[in-house]
């Protein structure tokens, strides 16, 4: 879906973003220069609105290092981490070898992982934002942990509705005060 205008705060050029991380998956991001150019041409044109930069989580060693640089080098706002995964998990659907991205809970793993490398790769210089598989407080909790600054639902909101973002901030609440913390932002990194 290249060249659809994008709109909505928070949602610049998502469809970009979905498009690099579709080639990220094919090409392992083995040619950085394609990234860059890729980056270089959204500099260009972009306005006062955030660009974020979505990644996949089916990388190669060395991939999370040089997005986290030519992200930086081109001004990406912040990162989100991660898009749906073209492996499978162990999975007992009788539609586990169907091709195409898979989400929710079978990429949980997957999503946390990657979340944990690109925070550990950027040592807290770009702002991360978690999705994949997060369904609960708990998840939530994990990934702020984790290093992300924000945290995106997708697949949970599709099983449990669209309450599931007041039940997990009401529930990220409780944790906060049972933990001790003041504010959800004392908890980004703490188990990076
Ligand atoms: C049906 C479907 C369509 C999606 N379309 C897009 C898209 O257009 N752009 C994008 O960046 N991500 C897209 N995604 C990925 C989701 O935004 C999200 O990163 C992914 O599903 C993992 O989160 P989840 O496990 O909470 O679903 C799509 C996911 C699904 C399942």
């Amino acid at each position: 879906m290249p060249g659809r205008p994008a709109n909505g705060a928070g949602c610049t050029l998502s469809d970009g973003q979905y498009q690099l991380a579709e080639h990220a998956r094919a090409e392992g991001l083995q040619e950085e220069g394609e990234l860059r150019e890729l980056l270089a041409a959204v500099d260009e044109v972009r306005t006062s609105k955030p660009v974020f930069l979505k990644v996949a989580p089916d990388l190669n060693t060395g991939d999370h290092e040089r997005i986290v640089r030519a992200a930086l080098d081109h001004h990406v706002d912040a990162l989100i981490v991660s898009n749906t995964t073209i492996s499978r998990p162990a999975l007992k659907s009788r539609h586990a070898n169907e091709t195409g991205g898979l989400s929710g809970e079978p990429l949980k793993g997957l999503a946390l992982a990657a979340l944990r490398t690109f925070s550990n790769a950027s040592g807290g210089e770009i702002p991360l934002i978690a999705v994949g598989g997060i369904a609960t407080a708990d998840d939530a909790w994990e990934r702020i942990a984790a290093g992300a600054s924000l945290v995106q639902l997708y697949s949970a909101m599709v099983f449990d509705g669209p309450d599931i973002g007041r039940v997990i901030a009401g529930g990220l609440a409780e944790r906060l005060q049972r933990e001790g913390y003041s504010s959800i932002s004392e908890v980004i990194g703490t188990a990076a």
